[in-house]
């Protein structure tokens, strides 16, 4: 095992650096693409059996702003692209309007070989308040998909700026016999035009990258105790981040904004650059885990 491996659920990945759901992963070439480049594993674009459409993204200062929305590609396409990548670590993000719904979508992506599962109940890219913002709706949400299917499931969550939310949230998803969460997803957003004051890409959307990283370690850290997997999310550029998430709680982490920076080739070079920092320390990632923090705070 070297320093940098760690477990996700029956995974045992080589490093914690996964690619996060959205525009790099949303057909098999660039989800192939990814793991070339070195990623561990690999969340799906949101599959839906909704209707969407994108408004796509646009840089904002050192910041990534978007109102991409869901996969446009139909439930057959995911079939083949996920009949294709059986055996590789994919982790199917999945969304649908009904608790019903979603559980069927649970069953379908597992029946084309998906061994983990991501529920995105998060979305702030349209306006509306996320499922996951919903106690009662996040609690039936997740209960009909636990219900559907075996496999591990983590949910994806957009973090509150209340600590008592954030532990609602969580004990939601954990009361239903879910073992994970993600976070976090952007956060929601307008972005001015300079020009004409008009919203850009035509209304409120989701914000991601640097600025997200110490909100999501607050939220983590809100919810480390309730025995949840966490898989953190927001702003990871650096090794030292990757760190900071592990060190809080976290046991793997996702990139997203990054990649439009760094192209996927950053993915590669974060792992060296953790492996590296970890050697020259002599230490490996899980000892950083947050029994450090809890222990100096007792
Ligand atoms: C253009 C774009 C599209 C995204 N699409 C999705 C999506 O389909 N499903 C989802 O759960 N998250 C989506 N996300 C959110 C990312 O997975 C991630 O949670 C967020 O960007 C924060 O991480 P980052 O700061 O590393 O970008 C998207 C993000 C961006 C920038």
């Amino acid at each position: 095992m070297s320093s940098t491996s760690v477990r996700l659920f029956n995974w045992e990945l080589e490093h914690p650096i996964i690619l996060a759901s959205g525009p790099f992963s949303n057909d098999e070439k660039s989800i192939n693409n990814a793991f070339a480049n070195g990623a561990a594993a690999v969340v799906t674009k949101t599959i839906t059996a909704k209707n969407s459409n994108s408004s796509g993204c646009t840089r904002y200062r050192d910041l990534v702003f978007n109102r991409d929305g869901y996969s446009t590609k139909s439930l057959e396409e995911w079939a083949s692209i996920l009949e294709t990548l059986r055996g590789r670590k994919v982790i199917a993000s999945i969304f649908a309007d009904t608790p019903e719904d979603l559980a069927d979508l649970a069953r379908f992506v597992v029946s084309h070989g998906v061994e983990v599962i991501e529920l995105g109940l998060s979305c702030p890219t349209f306006g509306s308040d996320p499922v996951c913002f919903i106690s009662e709706q996040l609690r039936a949400f997740c209960s009909a998909v636990r219900k559907a299917v075996n496999v591990p499931i983590l949910v994806k969550i957009l973090i509150a700026t209340s600590r008592e939310k954030n532990r609602e949230m969580a004990s939601c998803i954990k009361e239903s016999g879910i073992e994970g969460i993600s976070l976090s997803d952007t956060l929601p957003a307008i972005i001015l035009n300079p020009k004409n004051g008009s919203m850009q890409l035509g209304g409120a959307g989701g914000l991601s990258g640097p600025l997200l990283k110490p909100l999501v370690l607050k939220a983590i850290y809100d919810i480390s105790d309730i025995g949840l997997e966490i898989v953190g999310i927001g702003g990871i550029e650096t090794a030292q981040d990757i760190m900071d998430y592990v060190h809080i709680g976290a046991g793997a982490v996702q990139v997203c904004s990054l990649i439009f920076k760094r192209k996927l080739g950053a993915i590669g070079e974060l792992y060296k650059e953790l492996s590296e920092e970890l050697s020259s320390r002599g230490v490996c990632l899980k000892d950083l885990s947050s029994r450090t923090i809890r222990e100096q705070e007792d």
